[in-house]
Order: structure tokens, then C-alpha cells, then sequence
């Protein structure tokens, strides 16, 4: 029925029966943090336990690493679930009389490892989340979020290539959520390089942690992209609502709101300096190697009987790189008329320009309007 276009609340009106997922197909890359995002309903849960055929699949399939899931007998899929994949779930699952340290070793002690072995393997998991004071607590020793830690430790330890995380994060404290999802990123970009597939139902925690993300409602993907292809051209009144919703600001990187710097450069006059500037009446001037020393305005070259630029720029601006985030740069921004971009060997390569990254956030506010209202028109909404 749903092959045919039938809803998936028609579906369960008909037949009692729930439409899981249909016509998803995504890939995850080695090495990426692919997050699936949507609504509580929406099929994430759905979606994860199929890689591990913690669900069975009804029709197409699950390949990990060339093996079709689907087929595994028994004993295979004990090994594949055992030596493939860690899951990290919502609920911590720990075992309550077990210290943290065994909570963590459980698993390897599952797989026949030595006991010193599994030990100093939990404990350098341990290490990893920030806990490894508390290896002799017990759980309800610890608050959720160290407690998720734990959970967090226990699929490190057993050093599988790929970690499945189930709203790994949702029922943290906001504050200790963003702390985790730090975390999450620091240790993955230090030494973890796993392949993470993992699910939230927030979109700030998707397009922050995600490489990319896959938008799902109703058993059904919506939109698969990065962060920023999400940000910039949500394709339906469903994403549009999400980035609305969304802190534009630490999802946009510098890059996005930055121009060609044209800077003069020192020694120029203060004539031809002039004639150089374009419609927003600043520039950076650089020394001979592309390093910025100083910011030039209209107004200060018209007014001034100085021969060349140097006696005339203004040597205090704010100075960031093309990767930093956008909220950054805010300060920076109200600081100085214009923000340096800079390499990593100090060299401007672009120019930041407050009213540019006003336009940028303005951008995506509209776009995600104007996407809500062609739905809506459209009568798709
Ligand atoms: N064991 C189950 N039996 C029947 N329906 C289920 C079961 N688990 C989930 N569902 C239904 O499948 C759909 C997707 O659920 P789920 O994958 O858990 O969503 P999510 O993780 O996005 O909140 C929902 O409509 C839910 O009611
Ligand atoms: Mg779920």
C-alpha cells in the first residue's frame, strides 16, 4: 500500500498496522557522523536497528562493509553485532550492582578477553569520556550525564569501526548536552575517526555534530544534505520549519559571510588608496607578504593631508580564519568596521563586513519562508 502512495496514517486506519519506513535510502560514509533527524514517530529508531537487524527488514536492503545484513544466519549476526558496531542508546542501560569500570568491561568480558586486559581496556575508555576518577562508583553514583559517559565508554572500549547512538544525548540537560556533543566531536576529529550513525530529534544537535544529515517524517526521508545545504535550501515546508528553529550563527561558518578581500597595500597614496574603494568605504591595507596591518575608511583618507596610507589606517581590527563559526565573529564584528580572514600563515584572504553577515542570516530566514509558503500554496503543507 504505501509503494502504491497510500499515507502511512491511511495505512494504520486500514490495516492496524504501522508503516516503519518506506523508500529510504541513504548511504553513510567511512569515517563520517551521518545524523538522521525528525520528529518522535518520524521512523530514527526504526531506521538504526535495521543496520544492526535489531529489526528485520521487509523489503530492500542493509549492506555494511559488503555484508547484506539481511542474510546473515544466526551465529553470523551474533559475530557481526559483536565485532561490527557499538550502540549507544537514550537510556543508559547500565547495570546497576556493577561498578562503572566493569559496566564498561562488560562487553569484552562477553568476548572472553582477560580480565587485566578488559580492565585496562575500559579504564583508557574511561579516560576518553573524562570519568576514569569514577571507576569504582556505582551508576546511581553518578548524574545522567555521566552516567551517558559510561554508556558513551562502554562502546568506545570495545574499539569497533562504527558506533550506532540512539538519542545518545536526549535526555541530557541542555547545557551538558552541548558539553557531550564537544566532546563527541573533539575526541572524533583527535582519534576516533569511527563511522558514527547517529540519531537525534533536535536540528541544532544534527547540524552541529553531522557531517551530514538525513531529515525523515513519517517513515520517509525529506532531505539528505550537509549542515549548510540544510541551512541554505530546505526543500520543504517540514525542513523550512526545522531552520527556523535553527542558531544559525553556530551551524555557518566565516567562510559563508566573508568577501574578496582587495586590500591596498602599504605605501599606496592616499589619492589612489581612494580611488580603490569600493561602495562600503573600507579596506584592508596589507604588507608586502598579504598580512593585514590596518583598516582604511573613506572618511578618514578625505579628511586627511597625510601622503600614504600607513600614517592614515586604523591599526586595530579583529582577526579570524574561514573555518571559525560564525558567532565568533559577532564581537569581533561589532568591534571594527571590517574583520581580517586569515590563513594559517597570517595572510588576509578574505574580509568579514558586519552588514554581510546581517544579509546572511537575513538570507536563510527568507528562503525558509518562502519554501513555507510555496508549500503552503501548493496545498503540500
Ligand atoms: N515495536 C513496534 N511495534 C509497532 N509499531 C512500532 C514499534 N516501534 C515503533 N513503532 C512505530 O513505528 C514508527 C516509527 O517509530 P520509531 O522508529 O521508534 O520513531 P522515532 O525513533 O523516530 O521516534 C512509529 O509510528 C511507531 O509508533
Ligand atoms: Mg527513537
Amino acid at each position: 500500500m504505501a509503494q502504491a502512495g497510500v499515507t502511512k496514517d491511511d495505512v494504520q486506519t486500514a490495516t492496524d498496522h504501522v508503516v516503519g519506513l518506506h523508500d529510504v535510502t541513504f548511504s553513510v560514509l567511512d569515517g563520517e557522523i551521518f545524523v538522521i533527524m525528525g520528529l518522535s514517530g518520524s521512523g530514527k529508531s526504526t531506521a538504526i536497528r535495521t543496520v544492526n537487524r535489531l529489526h528485520d527488514v521487509t523489503a530492500g536492503t542493509v549492506t555494511v562493509d559488503g555484508t547484506d545484513v539481511a542474510r546473515l544466519a544466526k551465529r553470523d549476526l551474533e559475530n557481526f553485532r559483536r565485532d561490527k558496531m557499538g550502540m549507544v542508546f537514550q537510556h543508559f542501560a547500565l547495570f546497576p550492582h556493577h561498578t562503572v569500570v566493569d559496566n564498561v568491561a562488560y562487553g569484552l568480558k562477553v568476548k572472553g578477553m582477560a580480565t587485566g586486559e578488559r580492565r585496562r581496556r575500559a579504564l583508557e575508555a574511561l579516560e576518553l569520556v573524562g570519568l576514569e576518577r569514577y571507576c569504582l562508583s556505582l551508576p546511581r553514583e553518578l548524574s545522567g550525564g555521566m552516567q551517558q559517559r559510561v554508556g558513551l565508554a562502554r562502546a568506545l572500549a570495545a574499539n569497533l569501526d562504527i558506533l550506532l547512538m540512539d538519542e545518545a544525548f536526549s535526555a541530557l540537560d541542555p547545557l551538558i548536552r552541548r558539553q557531550m556533543q564537544d566532546e563527541l566531536l573533539a575526541m572524533q576529529g583527535d582519534l576516533l575517526h569511527k563511522t558514527i550513525l547517529f540519531i537525534t530529534h533536535d536540528l541544532n544537535e544534527a547540524l552541529r555534530v553531522g557531517d551530514r544529515v538525513c531529515i525523515m517524517k513519517d517513515g520517509a526521508v525529506v532531505q539528505i544534505g550537509t549542515p549548510e545545504e540544510i541551512l541554505r535550501n530546505p526543500e520543504t515546508a517540514y525542513v523550512a520549519e526545522f531552520v527556523k528553529d535553527v542558531d544559525q550563527g553556530r551551524v555557518l561558518q566565516v567562510e559563508s559571510a566573508m568577501s574578496k578581500p582587495s586590500p591596498v597595500v602599504l605605501g599606496t597614496t592616499v589619492r589612489e588608496a581612494l580611488a580603490t574603494l569600493d561602495s562600503t568605504g573600507v579596506a584592508f591595507c596589507v604588507d608586502d607578504e598579504g598580512k593585514p596591518c590596518g583598516i582604511i575608511t573613506r572618511d578618514l583618507l578625505a579628511g586627511s593631508q597625510q601622503r600614504s596610507v600607513e600614517a592614515v589606517m586604523m591599526t586595530e581590527f579583529g582577526v579570524t580564519t574561514r573555518t571559525a563559526l560564525l558567532v565568533e565573529a559577532y564581537e569581533l564584528c561589532a568591534q571594527s568596521e571590517l574583520v581580517a580572514v586569515v590563513d594559517d600563515r597570517g595572510i588576509l584572504e578574505g574580509r568579514l563586513y558586519a552588514l554581510d553577515v546581517l544579509a546572511e542570516l537575513g538570507e536563510i530566514e527568507s528562503k525558509a519562508e518562502q519554501v513555507k509558503a510555496a508549500d503552503i500554496a501548493e496545498g503540500k503543507a
